[in-house]
Order: C-alpha cells, then structure tokens, then sequence
C-alpha cells in the first residue's frame, strides 16, 4: 500500500497551531484558563510519520456546563425571553446575518475539515457549501411555515389561529464524522424556531467550529447560542441531571444518547431528537445491472472510508451473480485511490481515529478465523493511519462484522439464494434506517419494496443510501433514530403547534382585529413574510 504523501500545498499547511481559549457563553466571549487538551491529526507533516498537531481546546467541565444552562435558560425565560418572543422575521435577520458571516470562514473550515477529520477537498467544500445551503433553505421553509400560519380557522364556533412555538432549552451534540453539517442540522433549526441552545462539538472537528464563534455572538441575542469544549461526560451530563434539558439533539451512537437521556429525572418532559447508528444493508438481485450496481456499492460502502451513519454496511448478494460480483467489486476496491485529502482524485483517506486501524483488523481476524476469506489483494494491509478496505466473504451472523456498525473501512459481503433470508435478518436486526436495493424485474421488486419501506425509512432503488437532498426526510425505526430531520421536518421537530383560540363573539372579534391592526404581538399576526 502506497503511503500518504507529506508534500502538502502551501495553503493546507498547518503553519500555526489553534490554542483555542475562548468559549461562548451568555453572549460574552469568555477567556478559558483552566486545562487543555491538545488536538492532533493522525495525518503527518513530515517525512517519518508522526501525528501533527493541530492547537487544543479547553478542558470543561461541571461549572462552565451549568454556567452555560442558566445562560440559555435565562435567555428562554420561562418562554418570556426576547428570543422566544421575538418576531420571526427578526429571527430570520439574524440568521441571515450569521450565514453571511459563515460564508467568509469557508477557506478556513475546510481546511480543518481535512486536517481533523481527514475528509477530502471536494468533500470537506461540500460539506461546507451543503450547511450554507441548509441554512438558507431553512430560513425559505420557515417564512413558508409562517405564511401558511397567517390565517384564523373556523370549527364549531370557536376560531384558532395556530403557529408553531418552540420548546425551550435545547442541548446540541454532533458527530465527528459530519461536525460542520449534521450539528448544525441540528443547531439551526433549533435557534430558528425561537429555542436557546447549548452546543458542544464533536470529539473531532473540534477547532472548525471557532472561526464561528464570533458570528455566533454578533448574530443573536446572549444566551441563544452556549458553546462549550470538553468531553461529553464532563459537560453534558451535569446538563441533563438538571432536568431543565427540553431537548437532546443528538445525532451519533445511541450509547451516549441513553446515557445522558437516562441521566434526566423527568422523562416527560424531554423530547429526543436523535439520529443514531445503523448497518444498512445492499440487495443484489440476480437481474441487477452489474456495472451500475459495483459504483454504488463502491460509494456506499466507501464514501469518506464507511464512516457514515448512511453507508452501506454490509452487501446481500444473489448466489446466481455472487462470483462475478464479488470479483469485480474487489479489483473496484484495490483501484481506489488513497492518499491525503488534498491529494487529487483520493477517495480512501486517513482514518480520525488513531485506534480505528486496529478495530478494523480485529473485525477482519475474527471474520477470517470463523470462515470469511479477503477477496481483494490489498484488503487488510495497514498504515500508521489507514487500513485497506477488506471484501469478506462468506460473512455470517456469528461474526462481529455481521454485528457491528464498523463505521470504517471493511465490507462484509452475505451471499443468498431465498430473499427471505435478507428481509428476516433485517427484520431481527436493531437498526432499520435504509437499504440499496438492485434489481430490474418489476415482479421482483414490487413486493420487496412494500416490504422494505416497513422495515426500513428509505430504500434506494439501484441507488447507494444516502442521507440528501436535505429536503427529503431523514429518519430510522428502531435504534436507528427517533423524530425526523430535513429542511422541512426539522422546523417541526423543534416546535410544537401552539394558538390562541376564541369563541365566535363581537367582544372577541374586535379584539382579534384590535390585536391585529395594532401590531403589538408578535404571535397573532397575519403579516406575510416574502
Ligand atoms: O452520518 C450520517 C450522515 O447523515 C450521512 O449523510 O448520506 O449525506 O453522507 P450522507
């Protein structure tokens, strides 16, 4: 295996490091003395391979997370705080004027993108550009949920005007492997909806988030936006043993999300909002189109290295094609190219997790002592911060890669002859987010999908998984996730339908058209926002 290249272009050089000090709390940006963390890339910078260091990031802990709670609650006041009251064409302004000042940080946070998480260029840009996007299509959805709300109904003699209201304190955790997007997937539809947050990021992609700090503060109101650094169990668990959470945005493993959400005393009171792991299966039927079906299995099993919550993570293929597939697929996988994110044309990059390469080998030794053989040449063989995608097969249910989400770079391929054997394992399985299914035969599929879409939220007919376009909802059954995102459900997550409600009477209507002339609230209005 070729080793990763250390001639870096000047302008991805880590030139200085990151000593982050400040953190965002009630609108004040507060200087951090306390201990640090060092944050380093398991990509090197030079010749002998030696992690580089990136800066490091303050050590936070039980009184900066308490702290940062009465900054949000304050900020939320019992729902009388500016924020939750405010006008939302005023939320909307101050929106608009955060994601303009994003925009001018995207140099900079793609580049830590590649350094920290060790995502490619095209895609490190695409994740930048696709969260700006976000933003803008949520603040367009959100004039049309307010112009749809500019209305009074009429039942049974009582008159409702009905809005959307938010919830209260919202606690934001992203994950590594989308730290930009998929927290402020999160993020963005919470504060937009009249909510304050306290966000903490990921444990990689940890320093692109503080060329936003200052947007943060200059955008919205104190408060609105607390951003904290430090280990999950330090900050966010003190938070949730308040009880005073409403919310837990979480998208990452559900281990952390039922420690914490177990961690709140009223469980009433807490909604979830959580996207969690998932091992989504590929269907090869025997009249799949080969070629086509190889290019998606590719994406979908190696898009960013299969740390993806979407992947593909484990490939179901008919006995009838298996041998061909199989050889096909292998050479595919050894064809990639690896090499370091700027590196033109990398599809395979380095691993964030320093331990990663070593996991994946254990999953690959347990596979091969019960059975599995490596179908591709390069499968298996190891660098300082890389392990090459290995092809299993014949994988079965007593291995660990048959059990584990991997969230890495290794594939395990089943073989079948019945399609029942597929659709009981994903019936049994705990996860039940989407599936890839190929095939031409219309008598085939039709009644596979009817089944598919009970077991899982989306099948992708001869398409890999994938979680875009973020209109389209984003959701799992079973442990894979709970309430659903995308640029329209998201606004409906993070709200509850709330109105005010009159009996038919000339005192009631006069008051009504008082109200509405005069202007003086900001929830009964009929103002359209264009
Ligand atoms: O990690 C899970 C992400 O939501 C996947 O998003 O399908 O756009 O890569 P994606």
């Amino acid at each position: 295996m070729e080793t990763t290249q250390i001639n870096i272009p000047t302008q991805f050089r880590i030139d200085n490091t990151i000593h982050q000090k400040k953190y965002l709390i009630n609108g004040e940006m507060q200087e951090w003395t306390g201990n640090t963390t060092e944050v380093f890339s398991t990509i090197s910078s030079t010749e002998s391979y030696e992690p580089t260091l990136l800066g490091s990031i303050p050590d936070m802990g039980e009184p900066e997370a308490l702290r940062a709670l009465d900054a949000a609650l304050l900020a939320y006041n019992k729902g009388q705080g500016v924020w939750p009251t405010m006008h939302v064409r005023d939320r909307i302004d101050c929106m608009e004027k955060f994601v303009q000042q994003m925009e001018t940080k995207r140099d900079e946070i793609v580049k830590l993108l590649m350094w920290e998480i060790g995502k490619s260029l095209p895609d490190s840009q695409k994740e930048f550009d696709r969260t700006v996007e976000y933003i803008r299509d949520t603040i367009e959805e959100y004039k049309q949920l307010d112009r749809d709300a500019a209305k009074f109904q009429k039942f049974d003699g009582v008159y409702a005007h009905i809005k959307r209201g938010p919830l209260g304190v919202i606690l934001c955790l992203g994950p590594y492997n989308y730290p930009l997007n998929e927290t402020f997937a999160l993020l963005i539809p919470a504060i937009i909806m009249g909510n304050t947050t306290i966000f903490k990021p990921a444990k990689y992609g940890v320093l692109l988030i503080t060329p936003l700090l200052e947007a943060f503060q200059n955008s919205f109101p104190k408060g609105v936006v607390n951003i904290l650094f430090g280990r999950g169990r330090a900050v966010a668990a003190p938070i949730m043993q308040t009880g005073k959470i409403d919310v837990l945005a979480l998208i990452g493993n559900s281990k952390s999300a039922n420690a914490l959400q177990d961690q709140h005393p009223k469980s009433n009171r807490l909604r979830l909002v959580l996207g969690l792991e998932a091992k989504n299966p590929a269907i090869i039927l025997p009249d799949a189109d080969l070629d086509l079906t190889i290019n998606e299995c590719l994406a979908g099993t190696l898009s960013f290295n299969g740390q993806r919550c979407t992947a593909l993570k484990v490939i179901y293929v008919h006995e009838y094609i298996k041998e061909e597939f199989l050889r096909r697929f292998a050479e595919k996988v050894d064809s990639l190219k690896f090499g370091n994110p700027w590196d033109n044309g990398a599809k395979l990059t380095p691993l964030p997790e320093p331990d990663k390469p070593a996991y994946v080998q254990e999953l690959i030794d347990d596979a091969v002592q019960k059975g599995a053989k490596i179908w591709n040449k390069k499968g298996g063989q190891q660098t300082h911060n890389y392990i090459w995608p290995a092809v299993l097969h014949p994988v079965t249910k007593e291995m660990r890669v048959y059990k584990e989400e991997q969230f890495g770079p290794v594939i395990p391929v089943v073989s079948f002859s019945d399609i029942q054997e597929p659709l009981d394992d994903m019936a049994e399985s705990n996860y039940g987010q989407q599936v890839s299914l190929f095939g031409k035969d219309v008598y085939a599929l039709a009644p596979l999908i009817d089944t598919l879409v009970n077991l899982v939220c989306r099948v992708n007919l001869n398409s890999s998984c994938q979680r875009g376009p973020d209109v389209y909802p984003f959701t799992g059954r079973k442990d894979s996730a709970q309430s659903t995102l995308s640029v329209y459900d998201a606004l409906r997550s993070f709200s509850v339908r709330t109105f005010v409600a009159f009996k038919d009477s000339d005192l009631n209507n006069e008051t009504v058209e008082k109200l509405l002339d005069t202007k003086l609230s900001n929830f009964v209005s009929t103002d359209y926002i264009l």
